[in-house]
């Protein structure tokens, strides 16, 4: 792998006249209470309740077909109590990191369809996982999910034509694209990434856990390696990746956190009924707040839905 070439910055990024997004602070404030183990509920709350565009999107949410239908739910505590704080901590950081692929992107292409997809997929995947080994995290796992390969929105805005195609399995994703950005840009989207997460002030646990996910595994912590089995299964429940066997390294990595082909099954498919709920959810909470840079006056991510349909 070439390592002469000076690594790419955000700072160098920044000169290419390429905005860096801005974070939603309720995206750092809830990341911080979801990764304190001692938060309580009313916290959670009270961080969500101050942002009345979220709020809006959250009732939204909360009272469409993706929760079932008349559920006549009036403000986030009613909406607590009847789909728990787990539920709408995960839709919060759901609409908000929607908010930051909005603003990271100049025109909703294919590549970031496809980087959006894998990234719910792999936010998805990650709290299932994590739910097997520290349901306490499950939150965390599920941010960092959506937002490990967000940096990938630069590069694609540095290299538009070059850069690997997402949608590809092999080319779009682990060692063929590490060695791509190594020999283009001298760093890779996941340095980046964690750079960028410090730039926002997200909790540590967020910024290792994005700038390592492509480390060895044997250079990964415990939350490392699951989170890179989760990344790594996400990539194979992609559509594009089903068309690929699972590889010895990934069967032993899922063996290690004790899931059979029967569990796998079962994980699957359940995550599949996740990705259908997290669609709804997504054309379910679009309401223009003016925070969003629309591309042609329609949301992008809304659009793009539209379009699938
Ligand atoms: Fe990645
Ligand atoms: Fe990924």
């Amino acid at each position: 792998m070439a390592t002469d070439i000076a690594p790419l910055t955000l700072e160098q990024i920044r000169h290419r006249k390429i905005d860096l997004p801005v974070c939603p602070d309720m995206l750092v404030r809830l990341s911080q209470v979801l990764g304190n183990s001692r938060s309580h509920v009313d916290e959670i709350v009270g961080v969500i309740q101050v942002d009345p565009t979220l709020i809006s999107q959250i009732l939204r949410v909360a009272n469409s077909a993706a929760f079932g239908t008349a559920r006549n739910i009036l403000s986030i505590p009613q909406a607590v109590i009847r789909l728990g704080v787990d539920e709408i901590a995960r839709i919060a950081s759901f609409l908000l990191t929607k908010r930051l692929f909005q603003q990271g992107t100049r025109a909703w292409t294919p590549a970031c369809e496809a980087l959006w997809q894998h990234s719910c997929m792999t936010a998805v995947v990650a709290r299932k996982l994590a739910g097997r080994w520290n349901p306490r995290m499950s939150d965390t796992f599920f941010t960092v999910g959506m937002l490990h390969d967000y940096a990938k929105t630069l590069l694609l805005q540095v290299a538009p034509g070059d850069y690997p195609d997402l949608d590809d399995p092999v080319a779009g994703h682990g060692e063929a694209l590490l060695i791509w950005e190594q020999e283009h840009f001298g760093t890779s989207h996941a340095r980046l990434g964690g750079e960028l997460l410090t730039h926002w002030g997200l909790p540590k646990t967020l910024v290792d856990l994005v700038a390592q996910h492509h480390l060895p595994r044997a250079d990964s912590g415990q939350a490392g390696q699951l989170f890179d089995t989760a990344n790594r299964l996400a990539v194979h429940l992609d559509e594009a990746g089903q068309t690929l066997p699972l590889s010895p390294d990934l069967l032993r990595a899922l063996s290690d956190l004790g899931i059979d082909k029967e569990v796998l099954a079962v994980i699957s498919r359940e995550a599949q009924a996740e990705m259908d709920k997290l669609d709804a959810m997504r054309r379910a909470g679009n309401v223009s707040s003016g925070a969003h840079r629309l591309v042609g006056g329609v949301d992008p991510l809304e659009r793009s839905a539209s379009e699938k349909a």
